[in-house]
């Protein structure tokens, strides 16, 4: 390596950066937002570009990837399993190779976590997490993100997750075992979080609850996901089933603290895991929630492909 050149750093799970980094990147994002809402140009990552390949669909990430890139100055190039040699069987590992001497970054969304970090293994530039099985970083990111502008820091709040144990619930796990936060979590029987994948090291980080009221009771931020995830679609009648009674009603709110905050990462499914009255009433947050995809992962691709700022 060079001297003083940077160990280059991928965005593959919560746990790839430590607290004081999601300090920075918070109050970078900050910054980054009052800039865009006062129209000024900011463009650090002139000549830069970001490979998006998508194996799964989206509308929040594919949007905010693409616009913040645009916006900081770089260009983008999009990718799907169904119009690349990525469809056709050619190895991760030849891809990876391929289009990192490419681009300057690379956000993945796709189905087995072990795909993108085998990407990111024989990738010459950082690699992002757009979304797996397993994870969903970016996600948590501006999650936390928008309960920072709301409400003043996590550390020490209760965040109580309702619903299935997936890729949503362990990265809020590793948020809660990282930031210091406790995290509810009541999910139905047989659809429960994999504490070998989510994992914790701090484990009275998490609480779990048979009773999905008794998960949001004194929680500061309610959150759920949908029952079926991308990916697991045929498993769809057996859920719908299983998961009736783990929906975010006005009940499960009235549970928890009187000013608590909702989200949900989107898309929604009213009647299903969230109720029209939460989803679209006074304590949901979701459209900030969405929003805020935009400016906290160009402070992630600002910090990944330029460092720390100032
Ligand atoms: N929340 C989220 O990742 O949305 P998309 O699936 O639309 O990208
Ligand atoms: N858990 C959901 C999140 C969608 C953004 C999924 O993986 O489909």
């Amino acid at each position: 390596m060079k001297p003083g050149a940077r160990l280059m750093k991928h965005f593959l799970q919560f746990r790839d950066l430590r607290a004081e980094e999601y300090a920075y990147l918070f109050a970078r994002t900050a910054a980054i937002k009052q800039r865009f809402k006062n129209y000024e140009k900011y463009t650090p990552l002139t000549d830069r570009t970001l490979a998006m390949i998508f194996e799964k669909a989206s509308t929040r990430t594919r949007v905010s990837f693409e616009a913040g890139m645009y916006q900081m100055g770089g260009s983008v190039v999009h990718l799907t399993t169904g119009d690349s040699q990525l469809g056709r069987a050619e190895p991760v590992e030849d891809s990876a190779r391929v289009i990192s001497r490419m681009v300057d970054l690379v956000m993945i969304r796709t189905f087995e976590q072990t795909k993108i970090e085998r990407f990111a293994a024989h990738s010459r530039v950082p690699v992002i997490n757009g979304l797996t099985n397993e994870y969903h970083p970016c996600q948590i990111l501006a999650d936390i993100f928008t309960f920072i502008e709301h409400r003043g820091s996590i550390e020490g709040r209760t965040v109580a997750w309702v619903g299935d144990g997936n890729n949503m619930a362990n990265t809020w796990v590793q948020a809660a075992d990282i930031l210091g936060f406790t995290l509810h979590v009541s999910t139905p029987r047989g659809y429960g979080i994999d504490a070998a994948v989510a994992g914790a090291h701090r484990p009275d980080c998490v609480k779990t609850f048979s009773d999905p009221l008794e998960a949001c009771r004194g929680a500061h931020l309610v959150t759920t996901d949908v029952w079926t995830s991308m990916g697991f679609e045929a498993e769809n009648e057996a859920r719908l089933e299983a998961f009736a009674q783990w929906c975010v009603d006005a009940r499960l709110m009235a549970a928890a603290q009187p000013d608590a905050l909702f989200m949900h990462c989107l898309p929604a499914h009213r009647g299903q895991e969230v109720a029209a009255e939460v989803i679209d009433g006074p304590q949901s947050v979701v459209w900030d929630e969405a929003e805020n995809r935009l400016h906290v992962q160009k402070a992630l691709m600002e910090y990944l492909v330029l460092g720390r700022i100032g």
